[in-house]
């Protein structure tokens, strides 16, 4: 592997236990060609000490801002300037707390101060700490910053517990970091997504919704912003962050959904719905909150436009792919799907079972298109997003 040849990526490691992983993505690195400085916080020596990465990097490694032996070798504003791509591998939730402040209280948070590089966290910590507000605040503020952040993943974790906060494996980091430095291949191309549930309001405080998180979508555009590709992101109401160098409009209805979508699909190569549009959105929004006073109360539905659809009824419509979700025989209603609404791919998944679908972080999906199919078996969404991107740039290309 020779990806990352001539790349200078410094690793800054902070003080969690994921830091044992760090000394394997040193690894990794290199082998794809990178030359790699480390840099460690007080915290991470007290995990695995500088030898190891010394070793391993076959360089001295930077702990101290105020130690003139290394500020000689190298001093702290020439370290940030020197490196391709700053990678926090392990990024713990003091080290976000202090950069989202601006603190310069060791090396590696002043090199993130100091350097113009673009900076790429992979937090590690306990689900709780990940989940609690301080820390997503922190987070919000470094991505509106311009910093990349790279997982957690979900699963069992060294406290003993699990739900999210693993730091993603070595090589998948390592692969992200190629695909940050290759030149993608949708460079140029215009996608448009959609993401998330949207809400009919009923009165001013109820609505019609569903279960859909939006987790798919965000991982959809991300993968594609990964691959190259300039991203807009129309977003229903989720709990998610919005995306760094994606551009989200915030929408809460169909109705607009299907505006913000019209006014930007002229422009763009590819549009991909992931949105779990509402079918229908009450006939008459009640303009007081409805009282409970009747024992049955009877709802008009009106329908929705279906956004999917008439993108893909255009004169001239960018490659479209739909989503469908189906509770049995898949591939027959998915295909059925895909040539009713003349679409280029349609990705079918099996909702209503145990696993994957809707609120999980996991899916998997079965993907159809004019003469081909593949199948991608039950994974993490943002690996499967990756995977689906790929496969839609290449059914891209090949339409081209
Ligand atoms: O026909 P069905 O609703 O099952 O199709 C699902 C696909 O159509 C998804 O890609 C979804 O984003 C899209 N859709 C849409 N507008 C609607 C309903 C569905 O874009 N009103």
């Amino acid at each position: 592997m020779s990806g990352l040849a001539n790349k200078k990526i410094l690793l800054g490691v902070t003080g969690g236990i994921a830091c044992y992983k760090s000394a394997v993505l040193l690894r990794a690195l290199q082998s794809a060609g990178a030359e790699v400085r480390v840099v460690m916080t007080p915290a991470a020596q007290a995990f695995v000490t500088p030898l190891t990465f010394q070793a391993l990097s076959g360089h001295p490694v930077y702990t101290e801002l105020l130690d003139p032996a290394q500020e000689a070798a190298m001093d702290h504003i020439s370290l940030a300037r020197w490196a391709d791509l700053v990678m926090i591998a392990p990024a713990t939730a003091d080290f976000m707390a202090r950069v989202a402040t601006g603190q310069a209280n060791d090396l590696l948070a002043t090199l993130c101060l100091a350097t113009e590089t673009q900076i790429v966290l992979a937090p590690a910590m306990n689900r709780q700490m990940w989940l609690n507000s301080a820390t997503q605040d922190n987070l919000q503020r470094l991505i509106q910053r311009g910093y990349l952040c790279w997982g957690p993943d979900d699963g069992a974790q060294a406290c003993g517990e699990t739900g999210p906060g693993r730091m993603l494996e070595p090589e998948a980091l390592c692969q992200l970091v190629e695909n940050y430095f290759s030149p993608g291949t949708l460079q140029g191309v215009k996608v448009l997504i959609t993401a998330g549930a949207t809400r009919e309001p009923i009165d001013p405080v109820r609505y019609v919704g569903n279960r859909s998180s939006g987790k798919m979508g965000y991982a959809v555009a991300e993968s594609m912003r990964d691959l190259g590709a300039e991203v807009t992101l129309v977003s229903g109401p989720t709990a998610l962050t919005s995306p760094s160098k994606i551009t989200t409009i915030q929408v809460e209805t169909a109705a607009e959904m299907y505006s913000s979508v019209m006014a930007h699909v002229d422009n763009c190569d590819i549009f991909i719905a992931v949105a779990a549009v509402a079918d229908y959105r009450p006939n008459h929004i009640a303009s007081n909150k409805i009282k409970k006073n009747k024992e049955i109360l009877a709802l008009e539905l009106v329908k929705n436009p279906d956004i999917l659809a008439e993108v893909a009824a255009k004169n001239d419509p960018p490659f479209t792919v739909g989503f469908a979700a189906e509770t049995d025989q898949v591939e027959q209603y998915a295909d059925e799907k895909r040539r009713r609404k003349q679409l280029d791919m349609i990705a079918a998944n099996r909702v209503g079972s145990r696993v994957g679908g809707f609120e999980s972080d996991q899916n998997a999906l079965l993907l159809l298109w004019q003469d081909g199919r593949e199948e991608l078996p039950m994974m993490e969404k943002s690996y499967l997003a990756q995977r689906l991107a790929e496969r839609i740039a290449k059914q891209f290309h090949a339409r081209n």
